[in-house]
């Protein structure tokens, strides 16, 4: 039987609940699907932060490249400095195992949890592949005469054609998988499409990102070609969202894309996100953070978290446990048993992780019966 090594980073707030039910579902279809296993606990958080002092050394990163794959919760916390646990974890996780998408899937199970007037399940299916290594995220940058009026505050949007290339190309085989996909579904109503989506008007250095995507795309001469820029993008999502297909973009951008593609989802509680590196050990997260105000309080939605361990074991090569969990939480969200996925839905979290268990266990039945 297949073992895989799993790290663990439960993190902040609601990030311990989440995460316990994300393990749960991850059991259970290890159970179904006949592979096991082996969690590696990690500590790192804000609170492990406050406690000891200590952030991720560089040999825990070193250990991570060894593990099949990382779950992650959610890091943030009031009473520390923002960012600063964040970008040690996180953004240790992703510049350390050199992570260089972020695929951050945006699909509507059920009309009730759309926000959207007259659209469905069909006009909210798409993916953002959002470039995970450099842009503003890159650190390089600091404060000179800090503290005074003359105060200089400088940061590097750093772009390389190595990042922008390698981004694209993830992005065009994502389109081809997803167009085969529609196909052998009998669902093949559109091309595939991989729309840019960057600022490349106002930040002319934006420029090698599309000549990197040109550059791409000749490879892929089936796959249509799309260009927005990322106000526009804002505005298309909420007005045509069905218009998308692959997204790709940078990683501020995809930060802020994703959160409104989130509450076309129906909310942050049920966005999830795969750090990857093809062929490399990945790190799969809820897109949402901590939030304090829900910690504790067995209220927050691990939708997210549970779906994190369907893209962790598609990465995995799991593609029938990643499908049962997938199917799992459409069927639970398709049944009306959940009002809203987030934390007024009235269901507890680790009710939500039981309601998944068993939805996913019936599976087989119910197929069987249909
Ligand atoms: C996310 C988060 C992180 C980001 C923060 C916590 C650093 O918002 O994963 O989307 O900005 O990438
Ligand atoms: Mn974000």
């Amino acid at each position: 039987m297949t073992t895989y090594k799993i790290g663990v980073i439960k993190g902040d707030g609601i990030g311990p609940e989440v995460t316990a039910e994300g393990i749960k579902v991850l059991e259970a279809t290890a159970e179904l699907e006949g592979f096991d296993t082996e969690l590696v606990e990690y500590p790192y958080s804000s609170e492990h932060y406050l406690k000891t002092g200590d952030l991720v050394p560089d040999s825990v990163i070193e250990e991570w490249r060894g593990l099949d794959a990382v779950l992650l919760g959610a890091i943030g916390h009031p009473d520390v400095e923002p960012g600063l646990v964040e970008r040690s974890v996180i953004l240790g996780l992703r510049f350390g195992l050199d992570l260089y998408v972020n695929l951050r899937p945006i699909k509507l199970y059920s009309e009730h949890l759309c926000p959207l007037k007259d659209k469905g399940p069909d006009d909210i299916e798409f993916v953002v592949v959002r470039e995970n290594t450099e842009g503003l995220y890159s650190q390089i940058g600091g404060h000179l005469k800090k503290n005074t009026p003359d105060e200089i505050a400088l940061v590097n949007g750093l772009y390389t054609w190595k990042g922008c290339e390698r981004a694209c190309r993830y992005a065009f085989e994502l389109a081809q998988k997803r167009g085969r996909e529609r196909e052998a579904a009998g669902i093949a109503d559109r091309l595939p499409r991989v729309t840019l989506v960057d600022k490349a008007n106002a930040i002319r250095p934006h420029d090698l990102w599309t000549r990197a995507y040109k550059h791409v795309a000749r490879d892929f001469p089936a796959i249509e070609t799309d260009h927005a820029y990322v106000d526009a993008c804002c505005m298309w999502m909420v007005k045509n969202p069905e218009w998308f297909d692959v997204i790709v973009t940078t990683n501020l951008f995809g930060d802020i894309i994703t959160d409104l593609g989130a509450m076309l989802q129906g909310g942050m509680g049920i966005a999830a996100s795969g750090n990857i590196h093809p062929g490399q050990t990945s790190m799969f997260e809820p897109v949402h953070g901590s939030a304090p105000k829900y910690a504790g309080k067995n209220v927050a939605c691990p939708l997210g978290a549970i779906s994190a361990t369907s893209m962790m074991l598609d990465y995995l090569g799991e593609t029938s446990g990643a499908q049962r969990i997938e199917r799992a939480v459409g069927d639970l969200l398709r049944s009306g048993e959940v009002p809203s996925a987030d934390a007024r839905s009235g269901i507890a979290t680790s009710d939500m992780g039981d309601m998944v268990v068993s939805w996913l266990t019936a599976l087989p039945a119910r197929e069987g019966s249909g």
